[in-house]
């Protein structure tokens, strides 16, 4: 027998469907709401509103679990790599051999920037902030990448426009960095793995392969995070048919922000400053809990995690092994170990159940691969590129998608006469 919900409003009773997920989770389906009771929900930050069913990864905040397709992120990040990973999120199931050599092919071949794109990126200035050019660059794909701009894309177009754009981003991204430091940008080397190749088209000569595998890892844990601000505007951009370039463009956007991915590089900074200061991190602490300081401690904190977020753990303990195995000593790890602990034995944030999340220690292993700290975002987006482009490839698949377009309780001044300017 399904499940239903009663709302009981002005002395009437509504009956609403209740969604049963495959992990047991329940919502209360309220479309028909507005058109039986008259009444809207409203709920800021969307803390208890899911947009959409999504089979593409799942998360439990109380019990630190994230699965991308059912797989769970620890076994991933030990066992797959990144662009194995993007297939799964993409196609819902691990590859073959052939089905992982063939996609990544097509990345490879798609790595090169059109010349326009990378005069788009040159003409920025050395200091722009990499998101700025990571942003523009993507929705500027959509000027030389015509066939991809369609408001229906086929099947296949929509699983071409996935390669083109993984392989892209990976230009994008390696290109602003040289053109920041006044170098030539390095051509893609198809003969690389992603991540090799990545870190050849930033800094040249050939790659440590403990370097390529904890990008790898990292970008592996980056990969999705179901509806998260950054995947949601994309899903909303999406939702007018807007082309993948300006949904993804609008993603990156979102991802900038110090609340979401731009905390990595806050983190970082925030840990210089605690450097500088003497290293003492009381002060930081007491900050982040005065309500009169807007300080918060960067990288503590998740809407959905209210246990430890699993990839911070995973990330903690590649920070310790990536780091002896390149020879770098940092002493920003350990003060953000001494924070962590401080804060975890702490009450205020014990009491509003803050641990550390992914973007706590993410830095420090970027840090020592060489990656700029202002570039720390762009890397978040070079993970999350794979999820936001199979969310938006679910969205655009799903037959109950419409435009979003949410609804407001108005609050302003009632209906009044327009008077002339010399009355008023
Ligand atoms: C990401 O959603 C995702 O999945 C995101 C992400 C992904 O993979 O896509 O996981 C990536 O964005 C991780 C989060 C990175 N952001 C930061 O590290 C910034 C610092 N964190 C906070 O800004 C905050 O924790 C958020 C934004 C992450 C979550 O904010 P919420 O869910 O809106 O919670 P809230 O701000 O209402 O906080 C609840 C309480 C408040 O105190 P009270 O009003 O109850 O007294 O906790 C306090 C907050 O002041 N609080 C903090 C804090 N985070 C929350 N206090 C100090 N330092 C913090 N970091």
């Amino acid at each position: 027998m399904s499940l239903k919900a009663k709302i009981e409003v002005d002395g009437k009773v509504f009956e609403f469907p209740v969604l049963e997920g495959s992990e047991k989770e329940k919502a209360i389906d309220i479309g028909k709401l507005r058109a039986e009771s008259g009444y809207i929900t409203i709920d800021h930050g969307f803390m208890n509103t899911g947009s959409c069913a999504s089979g593409i990864t799942f998360l439990d905040g109380e019990l630190g679990i994230l699965r991308y397709r059912g797989y769970p992120i620890e076994q991933l990040a030990e066992k797959s790599s990144f662009i194995e990973v993007s297939y799964l999120l993409v196609y819902g199931e691990l590859p073959t051999a052939d089905q992982l050599k063939s996609f990544s092919q097509k990345i490879a071949d798609n790595s090169k920037l059109p010349e326009g794109a990378g005069k788009i990126i040159d003409a920025f200035p050395k200091d722009a902030h990499p998101m700025a050019v990571a942003s523009a660059t993507s929705v500027a794909l959509s000027a030389f990448h015509h066939k991809y701009t369609s408001a229906n894309p086929s099947a296949a177009e929509k699983e071409e426009v996935i390669a083109l754009m993984l392989g892209q981003f990976k230009s994008i991204a390696a290109h602003q960095y040289r053109r920041s430091q006044g170098l030539e940008p390095i051509a893609s080397n198809p003969a690389l793995s992603y991540c090799e190749d990545f870190m050849s088209m930033m800094f040249g000569g050939k790659v440590n392969a403990e370097v390529a595998k904890a990008l790898d890892i990292l970008l592996i844990l980056h990969a999705d995070h179901e509806q998260n601000c950054s995947t949601s505007t994309v899903r909303v951009v999406g939702s007018s048919n807007a082309n993948v370039f300006a949904s993804i463009s609008a993603g990156i956007d979102a991802l900038w922000g110090p609340l979401h991915g731009g905390a990595n590089q806050e983190v970082l900074e925030m840990l210089a400053e605690i450097k500088k200061a003497g290293g003492d991190h009381k002060k930081a602490l007491e900050r982040a809990k005065d309500k009169n300081d807007d300080f918060k401690l960067m990288g503590f904190g998740h809407r959905v995690y209210k246990n430890f977020d699993p990839r911070a753990k995973i990330i903690k303990k590649a920070c310790d092994s990536i780091l002896t195995q390149l020879g770098v000593k940092d002493e920003l790890l350990d003060i953000a170990k001494g924070l962590e602990q401080e804060a975890l034995a702490d009450d205020y944030f014990k009491s509003r159940n803050l641990y550390p999340n992914v973007d706590f220690y993410s830095g420090i292993i970027y840090r020592a691969l060489g990656i700029p700290t202002n570039m720390f975002t762009v890397m978040f987006a070079l993970g999350r590129m794979p999820g936001w482009l199979s969310q938006w490839k679910e969205m655009r698949e799903t037959k109950e998608t419409k435009i979003s377009r949410p609804r407001q309780v108005y609050v302003g001044s009632p209906v009044r006469e327009y008077t002339a300017i010399n009355k008023r």
